[in-house]
């Protein structure tokens, strides 16, 4: 992983500049590997994916379920902060990952899947679940709590976790998916 890691890094470097580059993070070869969209602020202050808002929900929902983080492999799809620069404030607030950055990462993604080598794979939001699957018709809403066969891995849909800091309405649907997860693991 650290030869992937430092690899990925001087090529982002070459490409994006000094953006500071958010790596995956946890347990080498976990059998559980979670993935989300892309690292918002605070995940690019500290270096590490889910640290912010959605990563407090994110742990709120692992101790519902059971799970250590320290036992998991956390990453996400794209690993720059993806942001523009406010009109209102000119401060920089996040956007959705453009094509030169998932044309990028994507790939490097796949290639850190096969380095993790999880049992399962839960992804975090449509973003994550279309480009694990290499799918962009597929809509979390449909197949969110079920789990599915690809390529030979095995993939658990969730909501995202700050879709339920938005969505108060979704928290029941994400329970009972937190809990088939459970019955699965
Ligand atoms: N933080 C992350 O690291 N990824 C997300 O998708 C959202 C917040």
């Amino acid at each position: 992983m650290n030869e992937f890691n430092k690899r990925m890094e001087r090529e982002s470097i070459k490409r994006f500049g000094d953006r500071r580059v958010v790596f995956g993070d946890g347990r080498k070869n976990a059998e559980i590997m979670l993935i989300g969209e892309a690292p918002g602020s605070e995940e690019e202050k500290q270096g590490r994916p889910f640290v912010g808002k959605a990563g407090k929900n994110l742990d709120e929902f692992l101790e519902i379920v059971g799970l250590d983080r320290d036992s998991l492999y956390i990453s996400n799809v794209c690993k720059l902060r993806p942001f523009k620069l406010s009109p209102k404030t000119g401060k920089p607030i996040n956007r959705a990952p453009d094509k030169e950055e998932l044309d990028f990462f994507v790939p490097l993604l796949h290639e850190e899947i096969k380095i993790v080598s999880p049992k399962l794979i839960v992804t975090l939001g449509n973003f994550a679940l279309q480009y694990v699957l290499m799918d962009k018709s597929v809509k979390i809403g449909e197949c969110h709590g079920q789990l599915t066969e690809h390529d030979e891995m095995k993939i658990f849909p969730l909501y995202h976790p700050a879709s339920v800091i938005y969505d108060r309405a979704k928290r029941p649907i994400y329970l009972e998916d937190l809990h088939k997860l459970r019955e699965i693991l």
